[in-house]
């Protein structure tokens, strides 16, 4: 039997993204094999493919098949497993194969997905929501009352689930830096928007925050860009606050991030924490299933409901690539590998 799925010939641009049809393999002992039916797209997909994510160097070569987290059903067991039952419906973080009709996961990388959800939904949660989650509540330690910036991208993928999540937490003030045209987007969520392109950031922050006794400034902020920024939302952090950096490109900001750790070290009052998904799920995979199994639960509640911007067969690969990077949809793309 055959199947298709998405192959990125060599890094560089969204031309590089094929449609490839291979035949499809049994799974190994311990594998399970997933008809996949939502693939999340990414901004980290786009890294991938330029070949500048820390992923993209592990892999070290081309081609391979894209995609962060999945969403499927249990289609075929190794002869080990025994964990899982065929017609299940289950999600993951692959970190590479998610552009695919069929992916082959390890049966301990699986979460159960809870009956009666949209997969576009579901695929929506993995990367986005468990990020902003984690960085909330595993990094940041947000408490009630407190003040946060979403600086970059308050009306993306990330951005959006920090400021539903921020809000069960019955936070004071969630800023968001966004363009204009997406500010709607944040403040239906509660955000209060800031238009980072014709205002000076750290002065609007402080004019903001300070019309109380309180100290100006925020007590975390959220990290989206990278390199020039960090220093800007390091200075915008009350004593006492955290700065989570979890956006932009490691090469790009390498300086950067050496005199943030710098100034980490030189002072008690302020922290910074570089976030990332993968790194923590490797040294932490049962954070990643417990956060997982807690956002599904959320969603099911209906306290969480991730924006979808647009579904795309799987052959449109390459266009959602092109739409992602020009930001001209609002919400998540999701692929739909199998009708
Ligand atoms: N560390 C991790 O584990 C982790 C996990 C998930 C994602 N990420 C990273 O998080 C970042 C955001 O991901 P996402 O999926 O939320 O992306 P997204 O939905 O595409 O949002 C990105 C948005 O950021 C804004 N932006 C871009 N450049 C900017 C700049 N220089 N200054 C201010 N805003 C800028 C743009 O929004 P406007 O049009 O509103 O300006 C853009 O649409 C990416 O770098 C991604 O790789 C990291």
């Amino acid at each position: 039997m055959k199947y298709k799925h998405i192959v990125i010939s060599q890094f560089g641009g969204p031309e590089n993204l094929l449609l490839v049809e291979d035949d499809l393999r049994e799974p190994g002992p311990n594998e399970v094999r997933v008809k996949a039916l939502s693939a999340g797209v990414s901004f980290a997909d786009i890294l991938m493919r330029q070949g500048v994510h820390p992923e993209s160097w592990n892999l070290g070569r081309t081609p391979f098949t894209p995609g962060w987290d999945i969403v499927g059903v249990v289609d075929k067991l190794g002869n080990k497993v025994s964990s899982w039952h065929i017609g299940q419906i289950v999600t993951a973080l692959p970190v590479v194969g998610g552009y695919s009709e069929y992916i082959f996961m390890s049966s301990n990388d699986l979460v159960a997905v809870p009956i009666g959800l949209d997969p576009a939904d579901v695929v929506s949660l993995v990367l986005n929501y468990v990020t902003a989650y984690q960085m909330l509540h595993r990094c940041a330690h947000i408490k009630s009352g407190e003040s946060i910036l979403i600086n970059g991208g308050a009306a993306g993928g990330v951005g959006t689930a920090l400021l539903q999540l921020g809000k069960l937490v019955n936070l004071d003030k969630m800023f968001g830096t966004a363009s204009a045209e997406k500010h709607g987007i944040v403040s239906d969520l509660g955000g209060i928007p800031i238009d980072y392109k014709s205002v000076d950031l750290d002065q609007e922050i402080i004019k903001l925050t300070s019309h109380n006794d309180n100290e100006p400034g925020v007590d975390a902020v959220f990290d989206g860009i990278g390199g020039k920024s960090f220093k800007s939302s390091y200075e915008i952090l009350r004593s006492g606050g955290r700065l989570v950096a979890y956006g932009g490109t490691p090469t790009a900001d390498l300086g950067d991030w050496l005199m943030m750790f710098t100034m980490n070290v030189v002072s008690d009052k302020k922290k910074f924490i570089l976030y990332s998904i993968q790194t923590l799920k490797r040294l932490n995979p049962a954070w990643f299933h417990e956060d997982l199994v807690l956002l599904l639960d959320l969603l099911k509640q209906g306290k969480i409901k991730p924006i979808i911007g647009a579904k795309m067969p799987l052959d449109d690969a390459a266009k959602a690539h092109e739409l992602l990077a020009n930001g001209s949809v609002k919400g998540k793309i999701v692929l739909i590998c199998n009708d």
